[in-house]
């Protein structure tokens, strides 16, 4: 049986639609993360005032955070088409070959989940990103010959959960390298209100505040939860969004004072119960959770964990603070478990 993957991990998991419906198209509409933003509309401007394309930019950061949207936004402000590729799509060289000779020039290329490249094709954007140069290996044996194809102006934008999944010459090969960070909660209350507008959902203030407090920094989940409060509020009260029904559809769902869902929960149930508080390994935790895969928990849980003090990450495995003791309700055990 395949471990469980959260549904977030997956790009294609039949929410883009209305994602896409809710993408700020430029930078100017594009809230928070204002370093990132500071630092690209520099980039940006230099680049068209130069006539030159964007330098390749590396984007990581947990799932929801904005990396897709902010891709395309690049390529809005540079008025360039954006092609978009699962980089666990390709399979062959050639399929990024093809790719890589069929761009526009200018053409933004967003390879998403890109520490998910297999490696013969990594290599391939080496000398595509550096020199523009793709080398194809045409034949086989000692008749074999190199044929170097010059390519268009591109500009490479890369997504990753983690920038330590990217091997170093990858990661090298990149102009910027951007890390996206958990939202404020009044970031996300903006962000609530904006996408409350597009999708012509009434929502009052209070309501805005309960669905940014829940949403654990991110994005994705704002705008998940503002649909689930709009079904409630159409269904058990008046259609406008309040602070009584966002937190009685909330409480419904099961999404606590903290934004932690069932998933959050069960890990630190887990780690705090039957492995004392740890140190434990990830696999070990995965396993215990069933069958839960090892990355779901990696890019989705723990760094949220630890953003608000939970968890730690140590050499040894996976530890619970104090904090999350406290959270469950539990007393912290007196020793490790084995040992
Ligand atoms: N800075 C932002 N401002 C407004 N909405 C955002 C922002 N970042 C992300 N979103 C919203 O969150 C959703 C998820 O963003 P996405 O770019 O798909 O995240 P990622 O690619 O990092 O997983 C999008 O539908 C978008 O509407
Ligand atoms: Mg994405």
């Amino acid at each position: 049986m395949e471990p469980y993957r959260h549904p977030d991990l997956d790009p294609s998991s039949g929410e883009e639609a209305f994602e896409f419906s809710l993408r700020p198209q430029r930078l100017g509409e594009y809230i928070g993360q204002e370093k990132v933003k500071a630092r690209l509309d520099i980039a940006l401007k230099a680049a068209l005032k130069r006539g030159e394309v964007l330098d390749h930019v590396l984007l990581f950061g947990p799932p929801g955070l904005g990396k897709t949207t902010l891709a395309h936004v690049l390529a809005n402000e540079m008025g360039a088409p954006c092609k978009v590729i699962q980089a666990p799509a390709l399979e062959k060289k050639g399929d990024l070959a093809a790719i890589l000779t069929n761009l526009e020039e200018g053409e933004v290329l967003f390879l998403d989940e890109i520490h998910r490249l297999p490696a013969p094709i990594e290599e391939l954007l080496y000398t595509a990103m550096e020199d523009r140069k793709l080398d194809i290996l045409i034949g086989q044996g000692p008749s074999a010959q190199t044929l170097k194809v010059d390519l268009r102006p591109f500009t490479l934008v890369g997504a990753t959960t983690r920038a330590g999944l990217l091997s170093k010459p990858l990661h090298d090969r990149f102009g910027m390298v951007h890390r996206l960070d958990y939202y404020t909660r009044a970031e996300l209350e903006v962000i609530a209100h904006r996408s409350a507008r597009v999708l012509n959902i009434p929502i009052e203030d209070e309501g805005a505040v309960a669905i940014a407090r829940r949403s654990r920094g991110t994005p994705r989940i704002a705008n998940r939860l503002l649909r689930r409060c709009r079904d409630y509020a159409e269904v058990k009260g008046q259609g406008v969004i309040d602070a009584a029904n966002a937190e009685a559809c909330l409480a419904l769902h099961e999404v606590d004072e903290l934004g932690l869902d069932g998933l959050d929960r069960a890990y630190l149930e887990a780690l705090c119960d039957k492995f004392r508080g740890g140190p434990v390994g990830i696999r070990t935790l995965a396993a215990a959770l069933g069958e839960v895969e090892g990355e779901s928990l990696e890019d989705l849980v723990e760094p949220y964990l630890m953003q608000i003090g939970f968890l730690d990450r140590t050499l040894q495995g996976r530890k619970a603070t104090e904090r999350a003791y406290a959270y469950l309700g539990l007393k912290p055990s007196a020793g490790p478990l084995f040992g």
